[in-house]
């Protein structure tokens, strides 16, 4: 394939039929978007550009109505999000009981060089600050389960049990 034709293939599109469920459940208004977005970042685990398009559509909003709430709330996500997420506290208490070491550990089992996606989708990681546990620092949530006294050498064993 010739470079160009690369530059010029569209990404593929969503499948938009998982869409239509979702705006099935809503009055097609404005009042319904932030309770649509929700679901479509549960359901795609993150708001593609072109199902973003599609909601505009049909809630007849403009595009950029949907995206400023789709890029104000801090729950969604424009980038594809891991199945698993991971989040390493970097609050005061966790720093100085080693968070640092624990992040790296993870940053390093993943493939990471700083937070974000692994390549295979399987997991996000995010640093937060506190998450109101302090009394068990080091702490990492991982999909809202909260494990405490994290060692960088339990860091593998984590990831390999997807959190549980
Ligand atoms: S600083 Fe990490 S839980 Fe409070």
């Amino acid at each position: 394939m010739s470079k160009i034709n690369e530059i010029s293939t569209p990404p593929p599109a969503h499948d938009f039929s998982k869409l239509e469920q979702i705006l099935n459940r809503y009055p097609r208004e404005e009042a319904s978007l932030i309770m649509i977005l929700q679901d479509i970042q549960d359901e795609y685990r993150y708001l593609p550009c072109d199902v973003l398009i599609e909601t505009a559509k049909a809630l007849n909003l403009p595009k950029s109505t949907v995206f400023s709430v789709g890029t104000f709330y801090k729950a969604f996500s424009l980038q594809p999000m891991g199945r698993h997420n991971i989040k390493v506290c970097m609050g005061t208490a966790c720093h100085v009981r080693g968070a640092v070491m624990v992040l790296e550990a993870f940053q390093r089992e993943l493939g990471l060089e700083h937070t974000g996606t692994t390549e295979d989708l399987e997991f996000t990681l995010e640093t937060v600050n506190c998450v109101g546990a302090c009394g068990m620092a080091p702490v990492v949530v991982i999909d809202e389960k909260y494990h405490g006294e994290v060692q960088p050498d339990r860091v593998k064993k984590m990831i390999k049990k997807g959190g549980k």
